[in-house]
C-alpha cells in the first residue's frame, strides 16, 4: 500500500454553479488530504497536453472553449491508493449515467460539463500533477486526523 497523490480539476460549469465548497467536502469528508490548491485560467496550451489523448476528437475544440469559459480550480489530494479512491467517487465521465453519491451523479448531467476532472490512473497522475503544480505548491504537512482514517499499518 502506498500513499499517492491525485489531480482535480473542478471544471467551469461547477465554478459557475456555485459547486466548489460542496465538491471540496466530499474529498474532504472521505479522509483525503489537500496538498496543493490554486484557481487556474487555463490556455490553449496546456488544454492540448493535458487533452492530448482526445485532441484529434471532433469535440475536443468544444472542450477546450469549454475549460477556457471560467478559471478552474486545480488540486492535488494525497492518500492511501488515493488515484482509485479518486476515481471511484468521482463517478464515470458521462454524468448522466453515473452512479449516486458520486459527485458527478450527484451533481451533473453532461459528458463535458461533469464538474471534475481526475486523474484516472496513477501513471496518468504522475504526469497530471506535475503538469499543474510546481514542487513547491505542493505541501507536506502532518494531518492529525489520519490517526482516525487509516489503522496503524496503513499509516506506517
Ligand atoms: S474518451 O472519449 O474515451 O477519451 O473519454 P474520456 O477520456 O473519458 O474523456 C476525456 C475528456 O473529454 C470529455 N469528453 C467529451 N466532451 C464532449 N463530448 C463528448 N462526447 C465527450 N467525451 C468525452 C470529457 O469531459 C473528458 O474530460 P475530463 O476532464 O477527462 O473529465
Amino acid at each position: 500500500m502506498r500513499m499517492e497523490r491525485t489531480l482535480v480539476l473542478i471544471k467551469p460549469d461547477a465554478l459557475q454553479r456555485g459547486l466548489v465548497g460542496k465538491i471540496i467536502t466530499r474529498f474532504e469528508e472521505k479522509g483525503l488530504k489537500m496538498v496543493g490548491c490554486k484557481m487556474m485560467s487555463l490556455d490553449e496550451a496546456l488544454l492540448r497536453e493535458h487533452y492530448a489523448h482526445i485532441a484529434d476528437k471532433p469535440f475536443f475544440p468544444g472542450v477546450s472553449q469549454f475549460m477556457k469559459s471560467s478559471p478552474v480550480l486545480a488540486m492535488c489530494f494525497e492518500g492511501l491508493e488515493a488515484v482509485e479512491a479518486v476515481r471511484l467517487i468521482t463517478g464515470v465521465t458521462k454524468a448522466r449515467q453515473a452512479d449516486g453519491g458520486t459527485i458527478r451523479g450527484d451533481f451533473a448531467m453532461s459528458v463535458s460539463c461533469n464538474v471534475i476532472h481526475t486523474s484516472d490512473s496513477l501513471e496518468t497522475a504522475e504526469k497530471e500533477v506535475p503538469r499543474f503544480f510546481k514542487a513547491d505548491e505542493l505541501h507536506e504537512y502532518y494531518k492529525s486526523e489520519y490517526e482516525h482514517v487509516y489503522n496503524e499499518e496503513e499509516r506506517e
